[in-house]
């Protein structure tokens, strides 16, 4: 008893967060951005020029296309992106939050259930960028606290060098010319492949995975080792559907989406840290993301309202196989996505190999 003091002090001191509940100082409401792009530029450089934003993705170099966009549109700034697996991500950030050292600015994820829990902590930034009310409304959250920055699809591809016609739903899969052929992540290391594998299953039923299983799947870890061992002439593998490539793919590769089977897509969250120590770059950063001039140049649907999507594909909207509001509910409910991940393992054992991000894959 005598001691409880003395700890709340402690907690305040170490900037521990959840030592009492923010939401009840009632002061969420948000900054709202009314510079131009390039006077953000001018205060980010004069706050040194540097941001720091810890990416979701499973290959080290997944970002370089971003860093080189945005340090060519702002000369003076660096770009210093880290690329992790965002259930790796997370837990660091949780710590960086915990001990009261925060050094990340940006933090653009895949687990999408982090960001309601992290502003509940009072540990994002309240921030309407510049093109903020041109973004889907399902993709915004009202302060700003984060917002959907691209939209993320896996895609059925293949590498048409090896085969002339590859899949192009589900049920596809199970044909015997794609026995021993065809490479897949493990659902039970990637969330978002694990509810592929969830969308597909409750539409075709567990037949459809006996039938998968029977066609010896090779399972790799990474949503990005797939493609690189399809690129690779000298693997038999041919056809993935757990990974992506945009929606302009590049050579020898096909990809298509299923009509019929449900397909996954999502907006990737974008947060800045309320104690980032560069709020001014993570700031320039967000609303060049968000720019008209970004979001056009992306191969893959725009999260804003007003950019079709890319030559020969219909709007997100009027796509009756995907729904891109879907992932975040099943990130949600731990406890569900727990169950099944483990339903996973008991079926092809737990993920084998180095870290994607390691590997040479
Ligand atoms: C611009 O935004 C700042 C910070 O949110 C605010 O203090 C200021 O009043 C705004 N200026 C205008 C002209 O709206
Ligand atoms: C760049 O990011 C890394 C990893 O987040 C961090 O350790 C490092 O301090 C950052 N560099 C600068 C100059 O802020
Ligand atoms: C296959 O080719 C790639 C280059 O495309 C090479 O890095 C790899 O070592 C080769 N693998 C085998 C098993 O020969």
């Amino acid at each position: 008893m005598v001691r409880l003091p003395a700890l709340c002090y402690m907690a305040i001191a170490t900037g521990i967060v959840s030592a009492y509940d923010p939401n009840l100082g009632f002061k969420g409401g948000p900054q709202i951005e009314n510079r131009t792009i390039d006077e953000i530029y001018e205060a980010a450089v004069a706050e040194g020029g540097i941001v720091t934003v810890w990416h979701g993705g499973d290959e080290p170099g997944q970002q370089e296309g971003l860093k080189q966009a945005f340090e060519a549109r702002f000369p003076k700034m660096t770009l210093n992106v880290t690329v992790d697996v965002s259930k790796y991500h997370d837990g660091n950030i949780d710590r960086q939050l915990a001990t009261g050292g925060v050094y990340v600015d940006s933090a653009i994820l895949q687990t999408l259930h982090d960001y309601p829990r992290w502003d509940n902590e009072g540990a994002l930034l309240h921030y309407i960028p510049l093109n903020f009310y041109n973004l889907q409304p399902s993709f915004r959250e009202i302060r700003g606290a984060w917002y959907g920055i691209t939209v993320v699809s896996w895609s059925i591809i293949w590498n048409k060098d090896k085969i002339a016609e590859g899949p192009k739903e589900f049920e596809d899969f199970l044909k015997p010319e794609f026995k021993d052929k065809l490479v897949l992540t493990y659902p039970n290391d990637d969330d978002a492949v694990l509810y592929a594998f969830d969308l597909i299953m409750q539409q075709y039923g567990y037949e459809w995975f006996e039938g998968l299983l029977a066609q010896n799947p090779r399972w790799v870890r990474g949503s990005a080792t797939p493609v690189s061992l399809l690129y690779q002439s000298n693997t038999t593998v041919v056809a993935t559907f757990t990974s992506s490539v945009g929606l302009a793919p590049p050579e020898p590769l096909g990809i298509a989406f299923p009509t019929k089977g449900h397909f996954v897509t999502w907006p990737q969250r974008a947060a800045i840290l309320k104690d980032a120590p560069h709020p001014e770059g993570a700031k320039l950063l967000h609303n060049y993301l968000l720019s008209e001039e970004y979001q056009s140049s992306q191969p893959t649907w725009s999260v804003l309202k007003d950019i079709p999507a890319p030559a020969g594909y219909d709007d997100l909207a009027n796509i009756q196989s995907t729904n891109p509001n879907g992932f975040e509910g099943f990130m949600a409910d731990r406890e569900r996505a727990e169950r099944l991940r483990l339903f996973f393992e008991d079926k092809i054992g737990t993920p084998q190999g180095l870290s994607p991000l390691k590997d040479d894959l």
